[in-house]
């Protein structure tokens, strides 16, 4: 990817970084439309994985449920879906082919905030970080501790690996290990996944996804998860007739990870903001990258200082960037999109690349009387990660 081929859609500020403007007019023009658009309360708007209960958390909003109970009616949908992998049942485990959930959440009215890390076995963990809020003296509980705790308050253990993620995860294994799948020795043993040229490597995930029983149908999808691991999270913010927001971002956090690894969704101020006299935002993509410029926190401060939802977002994408001094090669493995809600019912949603795959847009689901999906606007034109992104390893190493 280069700049030619992905062009700079709206920086405003980046020019700096070798970016041209051109496309800022129209950017500037879906995000006014989206501020426009929004000018009915109540609101609720989420990532686009909350499309199919976003209704169900507006009709709380507008029978005059609290901010924070129509924002978690949202969210809980995608973590009871088993074929949702993206959170709660059926997440994609971490590297030991265990399921590892994130959440956090803030109520805006009370002003208080609550937050689970690393936990196994609870499905719903944007409930037990309300839990945490409501419960404890606390705000964060993190792994055996946040378990015990989600017990004690009446949680049902539950097995979270569901059939097609384990067989994701093994595909994962077998791709960048040598002792997982068919050994030396086993008559149907092949070359490693990981030896010789990228085609060959994605004929072999294609033939082993086959061996470990992926349907057809998902082949290609699991693959792409094994080459370029997820990081799908749900964000979701609520906005009542009388001004009172919350938000909260749950997640089964970055495919494959180390077990202990946090990424930005549990913590407030990065995954998750709400400040009742301002707005309040979250984010779903890199979470290493949204740790390190605060996002949600950020964009809620940008508005503070007078700043549109659209601006707002755009400044923390654009400070990601800055991260990496604009080095684009490095910019391509990472995304990130953030949702925004400002009291007034204005929003936005932007995100650092068009989508993670060409032809599957990011997406925000907005709910203000019409339920809708729309398009996020990007920084950069193009999906985040070339597809398949093989790097054919050295011949010395073979
Ligand atoms: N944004 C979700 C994560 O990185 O864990």
């Amino acid at each position: 990817m280069s700049m030619t081929r992905r062009e700079f859609v709206a920086g405003v500020a980046l020019g700096a970084l070798g970016g041209t403007a051109s496309g800022a007019t129209a950017a500037s023009q879906i995000a006014l439309k989206q501020s426009m658009r929004a000018a009915k309360l109540p609101i609720i708007i989420c990532a686009g994985n909350g499309f199919a209960t976003i209704a169900d958390g507006y009709r709380l909003l507008a029978d005059g449920a609290d901010t924070l109970e129509a924002a978690l009616r949202v969210v809980r949908g995608p973590e009871d879906d088993p074929n949702d992998d993206s959170v709660g049942l059926g997440g994609l485990p971490n590297e030991e082919g265990v399921v590892e959930l994130d959440a956090s959440c803030m109520h805006g009215p009370s002003r208080r905030a609550g937050a689970v890390g690393g936990v196994h076995n609870i499905k719903n963990v944007s409930l037990l970080a309300r839990e945490v809020m409501l419960h404890t003296g606390h705000v964060m509980l993190v792994g055996e501790g946040a378990e015990r705790f989600a017990l004690a308050r009446g949680f049902k253990r539950e097995d979270l690996l569901t059939e097609d993620s384990r067989k994701v995860w093994l595909l994962w294994k077998e791709a960048h290990s040598d002792w997982w799948g068919p050994g030396l020795a086993d008559p149907g043993w092949k070359e490693r996944l990981h030896s010789g040229n990228a085609a060959q490597y994605y004929q072999r995930l294609q033939a082993a996804a086959q061996d470990l029983g992926i349907e057809p149908s998902r082949r290609t999808a699991a693959i792409h998860k094994v080459l370029f691991p997820p990081t799908g999270t749900i964000h979701c913010s609520a906005l009542n007739a009388h001004g009172e927001m919350s938000g909260c971002t749950t997640t089964s956090g970055l495919a494959w990870k180390i077990p202990g690894r946090l990424g930005d969704s549990p913590i407030i101020g990065a995954g998750c903001y709400t400040d009742q006299d301002i707005g309040s935002a979250g984010a779903t993509g890199s979470g290493e990258e949204n740790i390190k410029v605060a996002g949600a926190h950020t964009i809620v401060e940008n508005m503070r200082k007078g700043m549109s939802p659209f601006d707002a977002g755009m400044d923390a994408l654009k400070r990601i960037v800055r991260n990496y001094g604009g080095d684009m090669q490095r910019l391509k493995f990472l995304d990130m999109t953030y949702y925004v809600l400002r009291k007034d019912g204005a929003y936005a949603g932007v995100s650092l690349w068009t989508g993670y795959e060409p032809g599957r847009p990011h997406t925000i689901a907005v709910h203000d009387g019409t339920a809708r999906l729309e398009k996020t606007v990007s920084l950069y034109e193009g999906a985040s990660q070339e597809w398949p992104p093989i790097v054919a390893p050295p011949k010395s190493t073979l």
